[in-house]
């Protein structure tokens, strides 16, 4: 959580600080400020709520300086306020700081910089940094840069950090550890620094992802040099960014949640474009693949993520259970972490996450990689810390998700595991040929299915409008299709803030059951398959109790349509790749019930898009 950039050059850096921090908003939104260096001043400037709070208030304001730090905050420690807003700043006013992630010993820290005499202004943790370099750099009489290295010694926690200094004008001071940090090499000897590389990707393609315990240090006269926490200096290693900037933009939707549900039948194609051939019989995931034999080896696969992600490795389990017939365990990385769990060399443990930043998905990776275990990545974002620690990865190609409730990010997920459970059925041999030519068919016509169903938008709206006052929902399905019901629920409450649950289907009667009345929306996916006839007989309970039915059937249905209120149909498809169907009318719902309760769709109150911290 939090966004930061910053900005030093022969240009204003203001506008590209703002713009900048706009691009990260979705990393969290409860404050936004700006320090600015100008002619030898440090000027601040912070405002409580969105970017666009502190755009009024600077307005009108004659606001110049070549070197800007910016920071877009979800509060972890004290109130979203105005003075808890980054930048913090020295007492002296000579330094100032941004930053992500979390101190954890700040307490002790702030307590000794009190005994000393320093006073703190907010109640974060953040602004012990700023005070302790201040104090390194005066008893030490050393550089800043030095001042931030002998700082973070003594710091636990994650932190992306920037540092401008009055002294040093010409020189923006970085560091990182396990939060991350991307510097931008400009065309005309200027740099920029961000939490990601959305806010670079306008001025330039040349980009340094830092590593962990890395301090960089941009200089005007001298470029940048980067040194690690012991000193020693790191070669940097320049990569060209292959982003596009309209990515970034709305392209005439009026939300990026809805651009992007829109985009799945490309993002989807992305995903597996190269790496299967339904005509020529072969997919391959060519990031995994000289580890597939090992995985096949593996006595269990220990998938781990956090929210839709964690949704996506519940399919993920089905598929790769029924198809490759390998062990299978999903685990919240949250949980997983701190329950001391077993884990052996020959486990292969699979993160899946779209950011490749979730603070607890990272930290249940590490403890898995020092027991020895295999660890590999579903990442989203390219370059991410979690594709960079993983032993090799796929990466899911569906391009920049800005909406904070993920959708487009999901399918891909869905699609990169429906690849892995192919490929290593296929490599063992636990699928038929038959089999395998039908669900790679299948795969490739599901672009154009997607498609057929967001023709549908207009009478899944008119759906939405039916339910947009609901207080209640449930979400009910089995099989796979039981981790969407989990998705729908999740994405209706994220953005309309109404209370939804998923259940599997059967597991209604032993408790949701009791909350059904006439008021009660239930959300079914009942497509033909194997449980169809166990759904139909779980709609008629929740009928019997006088609940509203809204059915995802497939296309051609009438025996539900008979017992159903409403009914979405989704092109037939092989029942392992529903899930890649049956989500895009739930994302639907969801949008269009929230946009109807005037909820704010991309930035829903107190989520964030990247948890970096756990
Ligand atoms: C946050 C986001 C969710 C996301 C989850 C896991 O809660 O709002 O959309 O599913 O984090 O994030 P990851 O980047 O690891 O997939």
């Amino acid at each position: 959580m939090c966004g930061i950039v910053a900005y030093i050059g022969k240009k204003e850096a203001y506008p590209i600080v703002v713009k900048g921090l706009k691009r990260l908003e979705y990393r969290g939104y409860d404050s936004a400020g700006v320090a600015l260096l100008d002619q030898g001043t440090i000027n601040l400037y912070k405002r409580q709520g969105k970017v666009a709070n502190l755009e009024a208030f600077t307005e009108g304001k004659n606001i110049n300086g070549h070197a800007g730090i910016g920071h877009t905050r979800w509060a972890t420690h004290g109130l979203p306020n105005d003075v808890n807003a980054h930048p913090h700043t020295s007492t002296d006013g000579k330094i100032a700081l941004i930053h992500n992630g979390i101190i954890e010993n700040y307490g002790p820290l702030k307590e000794e910089l009190m005994s000393r005499g320093y006073e703190f202004k907010s109640e974060t943790d953040t602004e012990v940094l700023v005070h302790l370099i201040d104090d390194i750099q005066k008893n030490e009489n050393v550089s800043i840069a030095e001042a931030v290295r002998l700082a973070l010694h003594s710091v636990v926690g994650a932190y992306a950090i920037v540092v401008l200094s009055k002294e040093n004008p010409n020189q923006l001071v970085a560091a990182r550890k396990s939060s991350p940090l991307v510097v931008g090499i400009g065309k005309d000897g200027d740099f920029f620094l961000a939490s990601d590389a959305t806010p670079i990707i306008e001025y330039t393609k040349r980009v340094v992802y830092l590593e962990d315990e890395e301090i960089a240090v941009v200089d005007l006269n001298d470029g940048l040099k980067i040194f690690n926490i012991g000193n020693q200096e790191v070669t940097p290693y320049v990569q060209q960014l292959e982003m596009q900037l309209e990515a970034l933009e709305k392209g005439g939707y009026e939300h990026f949640m809805m651009k992007e549900i829109y985009e799945q039948p490309r993002s989807i194609t992305d995903c597996f474009r190269g790496r299967m051939n339904a005509a020529e019989g072969w997919v391959t995931l060519g990031g995994i693949k000289e580890y597939e034999q090992k995985i096949i080896n593996a006595p269990r696969i220990i998938m781990i993520a956090c929210g839709t992600s964690w949704h996506a490795c519940l399919v993920g389990e089905y598929l790769i259970e029924d198809l490759a017939r390998i062990n299978v365990e999903v685990e919240y990385a949250s949980e997983f972490r701190y329950r001391n769990p077993i884990i052996n060399e020959n486990d292969v443990i699979l993160a899946v996450s779209q950011s490749g930043e979730t603070a607890d998905t990272m930290a249940a990776l590490e403890l898995a990689k020092s027991k020895g275990a295999t660890i590999l990545g579903i990442c989203n974002v390219v370059g991410s810390s979690i594709s960079r620690i993983t032993d090799a990865g796929s990466y899911t190609h569906a391009g920049p998700e800005i909406g904070v409730a993920s959708t487009k990010a999901f399918t891909a997920q869905v699609t990169v595991l429906t690849l892995m459970a192919l490929s290593l059925a296929h490599k063992k041999g636990s699928i038929s040929e038959t089999k395998f030519h039908t669900l790679l068919t299948e795969l490739e016509a599901i672009p154009e299915k997607v498609q057929r169903i967001l023709e549908k938008n207009t009478h899944i709206e008119s759906i939405a409008s039916v339910y947009k006052d609901a207080t209640n929902a449930l979400y009910l399905g089995r099989g796979s299709s039981f981790p969407v019901a989990l998705e729908g629920a999740l994405k209706l409450k994220e953005i309309s803030y109404i209370h939804a649950e998923g259940y599997p289907a059967a597991e209604m009667k032993h408790g949701p059951i009791a909350l059904i009345d006439e008021e009660m929306p239930v959300f079914v996916i009942a497509t033909k398959g194997t449980s169809y006839e166990k759904v139909v007989s779980n709609i008629q309970e929740v009928k019997a109790r006088k609940g509203k039915i809204i059915a995802i059937v497939t296309e051609g249905d009438t025996q539900v349509r008979d017992l159903a209120d409403h009914i979405i149909e989704i092109p037939e498809t092989d029942e392992h790749l529903v899930p890649l169907l049956a989500t895009i009318p739930l994302q639907l719902l969801s949008y269009h019930i929230a946009v109807m309760r005037n909820c704010n769709v991309d930035q829903p109150r107190n989520l964030a898009k990247s948890v970096t911290v756990e």
